[in-house]
């Protein structure tokens, strides 16, 4: 049995075969068809933050497949010290067919799935947005196909998505540069792992955006204060104050460069209204994307045999 806490779960050729799988059923669904895979399939998701995107993705998928979606608190599901973890991951993976979670804590994640008899799915943690990348990887290859190459500039915090698309980039050749202020970088300990993992990976980090965006197929951004870094967000406000992704910033990017945001999107702070809205924009077809992926990803992972 197979599990996605992180994209370390995946080797390459599984992460592209996840994307073909999601490419097929994207391409079926297109044509009006909803190839009922799952029948009486449950999804239960599992979530301590909110979510429009991941949570609802997920579930719509479930339910195009043929299956349903059940969903609850970490705090409801006894996770709060109500009961052991190993015993909550034992009975909701008793009733179900997939576990979709969304937490703080990485570690959460990884045990959960460690006590899980069905696939857990980590749909956001502190360190790690799997689900997102697959789903960035996807609308890259539709926009420019084969994604070897490709130059990926995240503008913005080393953060879950940004580690992410480390992974991601590394895993499919692509060249990635993190643009980030002082002290807002990716980890030490990141580096290391990525390193180790990765010996051949081209993901490097800089202080310019505009020098690093110079070369970019895709200009991408995510939020300055993440879920959780609430009370810091107007130091951070400050810091990445010069790390606008806007019009001005856009014009030192080739013309035909795509702009990328996970969203939710904080307008006027890591990207205009102008940029959002522009014509090189893709982020909403990255939002719908997530269904897609979420179905190539079911369907992969229960396609595994144990
Ligand atoms: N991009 C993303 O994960 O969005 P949500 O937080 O709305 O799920
Ligand atoms: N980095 C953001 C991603 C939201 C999808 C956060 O963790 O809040």
């Amino acid at each position: 049995m197979k599990h996605l806490t992180s994209l370390l779960d995946l080797t390459p050729d599984e992460l592209h075969a996840v994307l073909a799988k999601a490419r097929e059923l994207k391409t079926a669904m297109k044509k009006g068809e909803r190839p009922q895979l799952f029948p009486g399939r449950v999804l239960a998701q599992l979530f301590e933050k909110p979510s429009l995107r991941t949570r609802n993705s997920f579930e719509a998928a479930m339910i195009h497949l043929g299956g349903s979606g059940i969903f609850l608190t970490t705090a409801e599901a006894g996770l709060n010290g109500r009961e052991s973890l190993p015993d909550v991951a034992k009975v909701l993976s008793s009733f179900s067919d997939i576990i979709t979670m969304r937490t703080f804590s990485q570690k959460l994640i990884e045990d959960v799935a460690k006590y899980s008899s069905c696939p857990v799915i980590n749909g956001l943690s502190d360190e790690r947005h799997p689900c997102q990348a697959l789903t960035d990887l996807l609308t890259i290859q539709e926009v420019r196909g084969d994604l070897k190459g490709l130059h990926l500039v995240f503008v913005g915090d080393g953060n879950n998505v940004s580690m992410s698309l480390a992974f991601a980039t590394a895993m499919t050749g692509m060249k990635m540069t993190l643009a980030a202020p002082k002290g807002f970088e990716f980890s030490g300990e990141f580096m290391t792992l990525l390193n180790e993992r990765f010996p051949k990976h081209q993901v490097s980090v800089s202080s310019d955006p505009a020098k690093a965006v110079a070369s970019a197929d895709f200009v991408y951004t995510d939020v300055w204060a993440s879920m959780g870094q609430e009370d810091d967000a107007e130091r951070r406000k400050k810091a990445f104050a010069g790390f606008q992704v806007n019009e001005q910033l856009m014009a030192h990017a080739p013309k035909t460069a795509c702009f990328m945001h996970d969203l939710p999107a904080k307008r006027g702070l890591e990207v205009t209204d102008g940029v959002m809205d522009g014509s090189q924009s893709i982020v909403f077809a990255q939002a719908e994307n997530r269904m897609h992926l979420a179905k190539g990803l079911f369907v992969w992972l229960l396609s595994q045999k144990s």
